[in-house]
Formats: structure tokens, C-alpha cells, sequence
């Protein structure tokens, strides 16, 4: 029998596809974060000096990035203008997941080999671009998530606690569906409440929208003058975890119920099955969900599994009033998992 060597080539044509993917899934975030994006699907073509005036670029740099994106299929190259291609009019949609995994996460999945060692410490990450990225995921899963948990709240909701409000997209959308809604973000990264702030103003909601700089915890502990019939902590409660252990969540929690008794509690989590070969295989979880998880165990904060969540939430008192996963259209591994709880009950 003749046994067929592989060319070193073909190996090494293998081997390297990654790099291909992580140069790409950079270019296509900058493609986003530069503005060249927006520009685009603005303007229709443009050309690179049109481009690099608009937005105060490098014209040679800029022609290098084009010539590149278009080798890649993301731009099209037609008598000296650049547009979208169909490929790259589709990433339209999911500019989320690269401003919060790539803006957000590259930094840090950059520091990972240092931060292996013991007593290493944590890995930096820009929270900023966590949170704005993070809210522009949750637009497609966890508000309507959200949104369908408060549906099975009696009485309707009137008064929105969004604690770790990201870029306040929660608050914006709610108040934009429902012309009722009063709404408070607090956000403890500074970058992420300039961005809470930006949008609030250009939906014009500054009258029903008030925003706070602060920790979810430092905020409860201090003085408020408002009394939200619900709160979201919307992949919040694993930072918190984190940052202050279970004790911490517990105190949190219960300083909660204790202070609004009747609240309804929004909680959405996503549940720690890095361990589970058969879920791991599901090809979102292969797209996003390992490199999710990835990132938790570098930067101080904690995932759990669902179970963990069910005994603690149990534990507290806290009854499960509804639980539901985002939308099987939108995500079919049921990883993320939306709580409705209230004290007793
Ligand atoms: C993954 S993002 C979630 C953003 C948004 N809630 C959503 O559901 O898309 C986590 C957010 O929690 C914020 N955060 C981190 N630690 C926090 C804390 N101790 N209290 C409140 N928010 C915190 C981060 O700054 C970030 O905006």
C-alpha cells in the first residue's frame, strides 16, 4: 500500500487558517469601530479619498485595508469606489458580538498565556466595549428575553431598576415600547455610562431616563429616591460574583428584597457547560460560546451552571416565577437563561 504524504503546504495551509480568522475577526471590528461601516452602507460606494476625508484617515493605510477586506469578500472594488458586498452587508447584523468580543475580549485573550501563570492576577479587557457590545447581543436575545419575562409580571411594568445597564439599550428600547415606563441605569464603567448617556439623549428620553456611574452595590447602598416595581440584571450577577463572592451576591440579593419586598427580579445568565462535549459541539457554542467562556476564567468574574443558580436562588427564598431560554430562531443551545423572581411568594 502506497501511503500519501501531505504536502507541507497543505499542512501548513491547514494550520494557519486561524490566523486567517483572527485577522479577519479584528479587520471586521475596526471595519465597524472606525465608522467605515456606517459610511458605506451610507454613501453606497465611495472612494478611498472620499472615505479616508470623511472620516480623517490615511489614505495609503486605508487603500491597504480595503484591498485586504476586499480579498477577504467583505468589500467590493468597482472602477476606483468601494462598497459592501452582500458578505459584508450581513456582518451588519452582528456588530455586537465583535464590539464586545474583539473591542471588548481581544486584549485579553492577548494576555492569556502571561496570565496562566499562578498568582498572575487578572487580564484587563475594555469595559466599555463590553458593555455597548454586550447590549448590542442582547438586542437580538436577552431584551426580548427580558421582554417576555415582564410580560408574566401582574400589574405591568412601570418603573425599571437596570443594574448594569452597559449602554442603556434595555432602558432606551423599553421606554421606546412601552410609553409608560419610567427607567434608572447605573453602569460602573465610566466609558460604558458616556455611552448611556449619548443614547438617551438621542432618543430624547432624558425626561424618563435617569443614569447613575456607579457599582451595582455601591449604588444600592446609598440613598435613592425612587421605588422600581423591577429590576434586570442583565449578565450582571456572575460579575458580581466575581468581584465579591457568593457572599457579595448574597448580600446584594437580600438587601434588595429586604428594601423592596414585592420587586420583581430579572436575572439573565448563561449557564457554565464548557464541559459538556455534546453541547460544545452545537456550532454557536463552538462560534461564541467556548471563547465566551474562555474569557470569564481570566477576568475576574464567575460563570456558573444553571443548577448553581437554581439552589442559590432557592437558598435566598427566591421563587422562580417564570424561567425561560432566548428564542430557538436566534439561539438553539438554550445556554442563556432568563430568571423571574420575587421574595416568598
Ligand atoms: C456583559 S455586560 C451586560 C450589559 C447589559 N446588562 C446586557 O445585558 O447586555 C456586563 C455589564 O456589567 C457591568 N458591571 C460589572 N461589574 C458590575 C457591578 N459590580 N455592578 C454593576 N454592573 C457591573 C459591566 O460594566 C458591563 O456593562
Amino acid at each position: 500500500m502506497v501511503m500519501v504524504v501531505p504536502k507541507l503546504e497543505d499542512r501548513l495551509i491547514e494550520s494557519t487558517q486561524p490566523i486567517r480568522y483572527f485577522t479577519l475577526a479584528v479587520s471586521i471590528y475596526h471595519l465597524f469601530d472606525t465608522g467605515l461601516f456606517d459610511v458605506l452602507v451610507e454613501t453606497g460606494s465611495a472612494s478611498v479619498g472620499e472615505l479616508a476625508n470623511r472620516l480623517e484617515l490615511d489614505e495609503e493605510k486605508l487603500e491597504g485595508f480595503l484591498k485586504y477586506a476586499k480579498n477577504e469578500q467583505i468589500v467590493i472594488e468597482e472602477n476606483g469606489r468601494f462598497r459592501l458586498s452582500p458578505k459584508g452587508v450581513e456582518l451588519g447584523d452582528f456588530r455586537g458580538w465583535y464590539t464586545m468580543m474583539i473591542g471588548g475580549y481581544a486584549e485579553t485573550f492577548l494576555q492569556v498565556g502571561g496570565k496562566l501563570k499562578a498568582n498572575s492576577g487578572w487580564a484587563s479587557r475594555d469595559s466599555m466595549k463590553v458593555g455597548v457590545g454586550s447590549c448590542g447581543i442582547s438586542h437580538y436575545d436577552a431584551i426580548p428575553l427580558t421582554q417576555s419575562l415582564m410580560s408574566r409580571i401582574p400589574g405591568g411594568c412601570h418603573r425599571l431598576l437596570d443594574l448594569g445597564c452597559g449602554n442603556g439599550l434595555y432602558l432606551v428600547e423599553f421606554c421606546k415600547l412601552y410609553p409608560d415606563i419610567q427607567a434608572w441605569g447605573v453602569e460602573p464603567s465610566e466609558g460604558g455610562y458616556a455611552e448611556a448617556v449619548k443614547l438617551v439623549e438621542e432618543y430624547g428620553l432624558q425626561n424618563r431616563i435617569r443614569l447613575t456611574c456607579s457599582p451595582a452595590i455601591e449604588f444600592f447602598e446609598g440613598d435613592f429616591d425612587y421605588e422600581p416595581d423591577f429590576i434586570v440584571l442583565g449578565f450582571v450577577l456572575h460579575e458580581i460574583l466575581g468581584q465579591d463572592g457568593e457572599e457579595g451576591v448574597i448580600r446584594f440579593l437580600t438587601q434588595i428584597t429586604d428594601r423592596f419586598p414585592e420587586i420583581h427580579i430579572i436575572i439573565i445568565e448563561v449557564d457554565n457547560r464548557i464541559d459538556d462535549p455534546d453541547m460544545m459541539n452545537h456550532g454557536l457554542a463552538k462560534a461564541y460560546y467556548n471563547p465566551y467562556y474562555l474569557l470569564h476564567y481570566f477576568t475576574r468574574q464567575r460563570l456558573e451552571t444553571e443548577k448553581y443558580w437554581d439552589n442559590l436562588f432557592a437558598r435566598l427564598n427566591l421563587t422562580v416565577k417564570a424561567k425561560e431560554t432566548v428564542n430557538h430562531h436566534v439561539d438553539s443551545t438554550d445556554l442563556t437563561i432568563g430568571y423571574l423572581l420575587q421574595r416568598g411568594k
